[in-house]
This record gives C-alpha cells, structure tokens and sequence, in this order.
C-alpha cells in the first residue's frame, strides 16, 4: 500500500485556553513541522449546540456541562489535518488528556497543568474524525490541494 492511499484525516481545535494564551501560532506549527497537510481551517465561537454534539458521548460525565462552558468561552481554531496515520499520530503529539500524565514534548506535556484546561482536542479514531470533521465543517469547505514537498515527506 503506498502513502497515498494510507492517506486519513483528523479533527484538531485549539481550545479558548490556547487560544487566549496565544499558542495557535506554535500549535499549528508543530503539525505543519511533521509534514501533515491542512485541508480546513477556522475560527469560530462555537455554539453550545454545536459542543453538546462534538461530545455528546461524555454527556453523562459529571464534568461535561463545566467542560462545554469552558469550550464556549471563547474562541477555538477548528482545523482538518491529512496525512498517513494522522489520527494516532496527532493523538501522540497532543499527549494525554491529562496534561499531568503527558510527556515533555508532547502539546499537553509542553503547555498545559490541569485536565480542564489541556487546550487542544484531537480525534480519538478515524471514525470519530469523520463525525467531527461532518460536523464543524461542510464539504465545500474542506480544500483538495497537492502539497509540493509530500515526495520528501513519503517515500511511496
Ligand atoms: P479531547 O476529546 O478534548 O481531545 O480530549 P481527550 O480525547 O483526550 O479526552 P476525553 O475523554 O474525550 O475528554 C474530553 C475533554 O473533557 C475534559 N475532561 N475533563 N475533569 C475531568 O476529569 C475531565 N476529564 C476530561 C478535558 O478537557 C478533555 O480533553
Ligand atoms: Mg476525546
């Protein structure tokens, strides 16, 4: 199988905390660094309806409505990101969902103390990133490009 068709794409959003903190510059770099393609990008206040859907599956976690309260409260950076393997990998760039137990090096690791406040999301499995990709983005939005430095990034 060539990279080609090895080819996945993931859900990242810098939260309001990395946002406020004015990390979406060395966040976005970190992916754009491992050779990962941006195909959507955006800058949205997202609506509550919007968040009870994105994490509906932790609706009866006692910390979900301080968890959707802390993603509306300010802006996030919605992106898609493509690449070979790229939901896992990004899983590891991000570290643990407790940035406590993320190592150095990873974004949680490198930028965040407590697990309310570990700003950047990432999908946890191809399927999820299609819901969530459907879900902050239409199509059209999503854009088809050919990267020029992918035949230094894969060797097939
Ligand atoms: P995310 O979806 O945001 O990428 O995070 P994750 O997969 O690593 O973790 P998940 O279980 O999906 O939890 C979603 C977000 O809820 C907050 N959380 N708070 N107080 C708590 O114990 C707690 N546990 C989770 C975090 O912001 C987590 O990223
Ligand atoms: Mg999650």
């Amino acid at each position: 199988m060539t990279s080609q068709n090895k080819q996945e794409k993931t859900f990242l959003a810098v939260k309001p905390d990395g946002v406020h903190r004015g990390l979406v510059g060395k966040i976005v770099s970190r992916f754009e660094k491992k050779g990962f393609k941006l195909v959507a990008m955006k800058f949205i206040q997202a609506p509550e309806e919007l968040l009870y859907q994105h994490y509906r599956d932790l609706k009866d976690k006692s910390f979900f409505s301080g968890l959707v309260k802390y993603m509306a409260s300010g802006p996030v950076v919605a992106m898609v990101w493509e690449g070979e393997n790229v939901v896992k990998t990004a899983r590891f760039m991000l570290g643990e969902t407790d940035p406590k137990k993320s190592l150095p090096g990873s974004i949680r690791g490198d930028f965040a103390i407590q697990v309310g406040r570990n700003i950047i999301h990432g999908s946890d499995s191809v399927e999820s990133a299609n819901k969530e990709i459907n879900l902050w983005f239409r199509a059209e939005e999503l854009v088809s490009w050919h990267k020029i430095d992918q035949s230094m990034i894969y060797e097939d």
